[in-house]
């Protein structure tokens, strides 16, 4: 984990992060997120994981797709090595505070600042009237995911960050208003450029379960051999490559393969460049390859396995949300208080 970690004494060191089960988990979720999450778990954090079924309908979902998305997501996390002992893995819906801490903060967040939400915009595009008041509304259910638990950290991307200041500035003004030290000002957790998985066909654009050609991306989906043929097919360049990360800077294909690389084997990319400076693609390929297969093709399987298995997956949510609405319910029913609600 990164440095710079730091706790708020009073409140429980205690992770959040959220997907959406929009379906197509790519080696970009993997190593971005997923993994970075079971990293987390242990005696250092409580890891509360969530697939964000509400934030997913803030734009149009067929709801068989949704809910197979929706597990499919969770085998995703298990088969990565998110422990649904050890973490409370859950879908928001079942777990009602989500929303109702939600609707509190609708009326805390300003619309100044959901105006400046850069996310909105590129998301509603040119025809942000015919957006719905949800996407609109999205970054304060964000804030209520985070704050419903009191988390601490939240690991997220890049793209995230405004909506973790937002999260912040939420926690501030309900803390103000009502001069209280209720809610905690969350630390986000940034993933840095290196974790940023590309396109393998061009190393300029972000992997992507949206890009026409499959063979841009590995999904978590793909067996052993769909992953090899992938990554014999990878764009490269011509040159051998460089002993120090710093020849990767204008080789954009190169520098992704190894970053997965790295990220894969657990290793900076100057130790990787140590061991393969000086070979050409034909010999990292396999390499890069067999590396890709050893770690993803048993997470594939077992995801697969899972998917046989729906109940069992249900199983799992129903047992994750009695454990968060342990903690969310507590939660709500103080913030219900802390604003004047009558509870008889
Ligand atoms: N907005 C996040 C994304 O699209 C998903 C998300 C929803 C989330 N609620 C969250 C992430 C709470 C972290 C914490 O990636």
């Amino acid at each position: 984990m990164s440095d710079g970690v730091q706790t708020q004494a009073a409140f429980t060191p205690r992770v959040f992060s959220g997907i959406q089960p929009s379906g197509g988990l790519t080696l970009g979720n993997y190593l971005g997120a997923i993994k970075r999450f079971v990293d987390m778990q242990g005696d250092a954090f409580e890891t509360i994981y969530c697939m964000v079924d509400l934030h997913a309908i803030t734009v149009w979902q067929d709801p068989a797709a949704l809910r197979h998305n929706t597990r499919e997501l969770c085998a995703g996390f298990i088969a990565s090595g998110i422990d649904p002992e050890q973490s409370v893995l859950i879908n928001q819906s079942q777990v009602p505070e989500h929303a109702q801490l939600g609707w509190i903060f609708n009326c805390v967040a300003r619309m100044g600042w959901m105006k400046r939400m850069t996310q909105f915009k590129d998301k509603a595009g040119k025809n942000a009237e015919n957006a719905s008041l949800g996407l609109f509304g999205y970054p304060a259910l964000m804030a209520a995911d985070i704050l419903i638990y009191h988390a601490t950290h939240v690991p997220v991307g890049d793209d995230q960050k405004q909506h973790l200041e937002l999260t912040r500035d939420i926690a501030t003004k309900f803390n103000h208003d009502f001069g209280v030290d209720f809610f905690p000002i969350t630390e986000p957790v940034i993933e840095g450029a290196a974790t940023r998985v590309m396109s393998l066909r061009d190393g300029s654009k972000k992997m992507s379960k949206s890009d026409p050609s499959d063979a841009s991306r590995i999904n978590m989906t793909d067996d052993g051999d769909a992953i090899a043929k992938k990554i014999r097919k990878a764009k490269t360049d011509p040159d051998a490559l460089p002993s120090e990360a710093k020849g990767l800077e204008d080789r954009p294909e190169a520098r992704n393969l190894v970053n997965i690389y790295a990220a894969l084997a657990d290793m900076s990319v100057d130790d990787v460049l140590r061991d393969v400076g000086g070979k050409q693609f034909g010999e990292f390929k396999p390499m890069l390859s067999e590396l890709a297969v050893e770690k993803l093709a048993p997470i594939s399987g077992e995801m697969a396995r899972l998917m046989n298995e729906p109940a069992e997956i249900d199983r799992i949510l129903a047992r994750g949300a009695e454990r968060a609405r342990a903690i969310a319910e507590p939660i709500l029913q103080q913030t219900y208080e802390i604003v004047g609600m009558v509870r008889s």
